[in-house]
């Protein structure tokens, strides 16, 4: 599979979950263990463009396809928009649930550059944040969708 744009191959049991892969094999801890039940969307990646929880998916399945993780939205010294709206924002208290919001607003900004108010809650209605950060998360995808029409247009 491709993960964050680079070829990896595993040898590895097909039935262990992409989120173990992820995290113990390739060291990508970015994408978190949350419920490991698919229910609280802390690791959310995106599988060929669409956002998957990690912990429900079986390795083998993700095999020959695209996989994006947070570590592949941008660096510390060049944060993709939306963290930079993260930050601006101060949307998040503890950061559990952020790399997987972050991905699930990825999906949606890049099929939907100018999502409404509910199109953005129904794109991350698969995510829990337990510290209730929800109207600053929502906050923060607004001003990222609105930073990134900007630079589009220039
Ligand atoms: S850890 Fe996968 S949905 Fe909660
Ligand atoms: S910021 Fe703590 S769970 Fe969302």
């Amino acid at each position: 599979m491709t993960v964050n744009g680079v070829s990896v191959s595993l040898e590895a049991d097909g039935d262990i979950p992409l989120l173990d892969a992820l995290r113990n094999h390739l060291g990508l801890v970015g994408t978190k263990f949350g419920c490991g039940l698919e229910q609280c969307g802390c690791c959310m990646v995106l599988i060929d463009g669409s956002p998957v929880k990690s912990c429900g998916k079986a390795l083998a399945t993700a095999a020959g396809k695209s996989i994006v993780t947070i570590e592949g939205l941008g660096t510390r010294e060049r944060p993709h928009p939306l963290q930079q709206a993260f930050l601006d924002e101060q949307a998040g208290q503890c950061g559990y649930c952020l790399a997987g919001i972050l991905i699930s607003a990825k999906a949606l900004l890049d099929r939907n550059p100018a999502p409404t108010r509910r199109e953005i809650v129904l794109a991350l209605d698969d995510n829990i944040c337990r510290c209730g950060s929800h109207n600053r998360i929502l906050r923060a995808v607004e001003r990222a969708a609105a930073a990134m029409r900007e630079g589009a247009g220039r």
